[in-house]
């Protein structure tokens, strides 16, 4: 026994070595972590208990008879996150590049397969060359492998991918199936094709960073939902995400102690909302005196700033927050911010997230760049998956609620549950200047001072519609509340709508307009 305990160290002693002393040292001074150090800091202690430790591949094409490492390139497993079970892979660059082929999808596919049929939540931590070249088609056909679980598996379990190094070809696309892309600054990045190959084929020179790196897909292309200046803080980010989801879509997600009860009052609220409509100010700080304390974690930060989504809890209840910035572009809906919003609520009503909305929106953006580029399919996004959720939803409007952007941001009629809004909202078709000078085209052409008459005319509108009395009138409104009440009010509606059952209409799936 005693020789085959000794075997059995070897083989797994030179597997912990990935691809050995000299590949561990570059990767370190690449500022990476290498893939077990990875799991080391994002499970919890002692948690992780490998699969496939001692896989190899079967190759002998180009000298891989000669180069085979136990593990393949991937170390995969389950672990807990603060106790809570999620199934891992983590590429390990180290061995091959960390390049996928036959072995190490199967490998990445077994514990897809295990983490769907148990609905416990699956991390991809991906630091890879791409397809395995020597392989041949078989790393194509272990993509597509992926590929088709990463999609099955959509909606039923959360998956999270974090990107640490290169994510190039086809390999992105496993990633931006799942639900939420994390990427490390300076150190990662992902594109379809490199700079070379951009290069060649329209003449531009760009570099990896500003093609596909953190900052590019954090703030212009959203393919970035999280960006953190190391890993450690990326895997920080991804533990307090997941503690704002359930292990899988049948379950509830975790509720945390509110231990301070009776500090539901926010009186500085009262005193947000600028004098005059026109003057902006920060969506986030509604947020963050409804919120628990230190509870709101944004998502996309720091794409399509004219709209917040982002998880936090109130009174201990995890919510999905969408909120319009009036800071940024006075909170107009636009492409980007369309398809942000519509993601996001898509995800928390997969996940049995109650989805609170804070509502001060000016209307859609006008202009030819929105329309020849689809505002009216992107909007349309944000409409229909309001539309379709079945979660507890409720809506505060805090200022403006402007044309068709009062339908879409979660109103009554697209089923929202609970519907407040602010003495300061402003409910109606357009704001009062442009609508003064619709309906009253005539009057103020024909007026000795138009000017005069125009404002006079807008005075009117605003007095008949800027307020939330017409909407409360025909109840679109179910209460409108002082300010300070609001974190009050949505905590007893949240208690309230927990037990809400609404089950979606049968069908094969809908058509949501991509
Ligand atoms: C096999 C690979 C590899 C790959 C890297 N390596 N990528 N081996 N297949 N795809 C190996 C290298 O040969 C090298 O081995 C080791 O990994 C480290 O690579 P380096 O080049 O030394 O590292 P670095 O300088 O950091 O550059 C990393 C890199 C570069 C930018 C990723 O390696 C690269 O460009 N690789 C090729 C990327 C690529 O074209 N992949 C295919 C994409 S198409 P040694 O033994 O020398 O240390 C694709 C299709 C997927 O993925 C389709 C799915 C549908």
């Amino acid at each position: 026994m005693k020789d085959k305990l000794q075997r059995l160290e070897k083989l797994k002693k030179q597997a912990l070595q990935g691809g050995g002393p000299n590949k561990i040292k570059a990767q370190h001074a690449k500022g990476k972590l290498t893939a077990r150090e990875r799991l080391n800091a994002l499970l919890d202690p002692d948690s992780f208990e490998e699969f496939g430790m001692l896989v190899t591949h079967r190759s002998t094409h180009f000298g891989l008879d000669k180069q085979k490492f136990p593990g393949d390139g991937v170390v995969t497993g389950y672990g807990t996150i603060n106790g809570r079970p999620v199934y891992v892979f983590s590429q390990d660059f180290t061995v091959l590049g960390g390049s996928l082929a036959e072995a190490h999808a199967q490998k990445i596919c077994r514990i897809m397969d295990m983490a769907l049929e148990s609905g416990i939540p699956i991390i991809g931590l991906n630091d890879s060359g791409g397809a395995r070249i020597q392989e041949g088609v078989v790393s194509l056909g272990g993509y597509a492998d992926i590929f088709y679980r990463n999609t099955l598996a959509s909606g039923i379990i959360p998956q999270i991918s974090l990107v640490l190094g290169p994510c190039a070809g086809g390999a992105v696309y496993s990633p931006a199936i799942t639900d939420f892309i994390l990427m490390a600054e300076g150190t990662s990045y992902m594109f379809v094709t490199g700079p070379n190959v951009v290069k060649a084929v329209t003449h531009e020179e760009v570099s990896s960073e500003d093609l596909g790196g953190a900052a590019t897909h954090a703030s212009r292309s959203g393919v970035a939902h999280f960006t953190c200046e190391d890993e450690a803080a990326l895997m920080r980010t991804a533990r307090r995400l997941l503690s704002y989801v359930p292990a899988s879509c049948h379950e509830k997600p975790p509720f945390r102690p509110y231990l301070t009860p009776d500090d539901h009052l926010r009186p500085r609220l009262d005193g947000l909302i600028p004098v005059h409509s026109a003057q902006p100010y920060d969506m986030r700080e509604v947020i963050m005196e409804v919120v628990d304390p230190l509870s709101f974690l944004e998502v996309h930060q720091q794409y399509a700033e004219n709209i917040l989504v982002g998880f936090a809890r109130i009174g201990g209840h995890a919510v999905g927050i969408v909120a319009n910035q009036p800071a940024h572009l006075a909170g107009v809906l636009d492409i980007k911010a369309s398809i942000k919003g519509a993601r996001f609520v898509r995800f928390c009503d997969c996940f049995n997230i109650p989805l609170v909305v804070f509502e001060d929106v000016p209307g859609f953006l006008p202009g030819t760049d929105q329309e020849w580029n689809g505002i009216i399919t992107h909007g349309a996004k944000l409409l229909y998956a309001f539309c379709e959720a079945t979660v507890p939803r409720i809506t505060v409007i805090t200022r403006k609620a402007y044309g068709g952007a009062y339908d879409v941001m979660n109103s009554k009629h697209i089923g929202a549950d609970l519907n407040f809004a602010w003495p300061s909202a402003e409910i109606a078709v357009m704001g009062a200047k442009g609508a003064a000078e619709i309906i009253f085209k005539k009057e103020i052409s024909e007026s000795p001072d138009p000017e005069s008459t125009w404002r006079q005319k807008e005075a009117e509108y605003a007095e008949l519609f800027a307020n939330p009395y017409s909407a409360a009138e025909r109840g679109y409104v179910d209460e409108v509340i002082p300010p300070r009440l609001t974190r009050l009010k949505i905590l007893r509606g949240l208690e309230m709508l927990q037990t809400k059952r609404k089950e979606p209409p049968r069908r094969k799936h809908g058509n949501i307009p991509l």
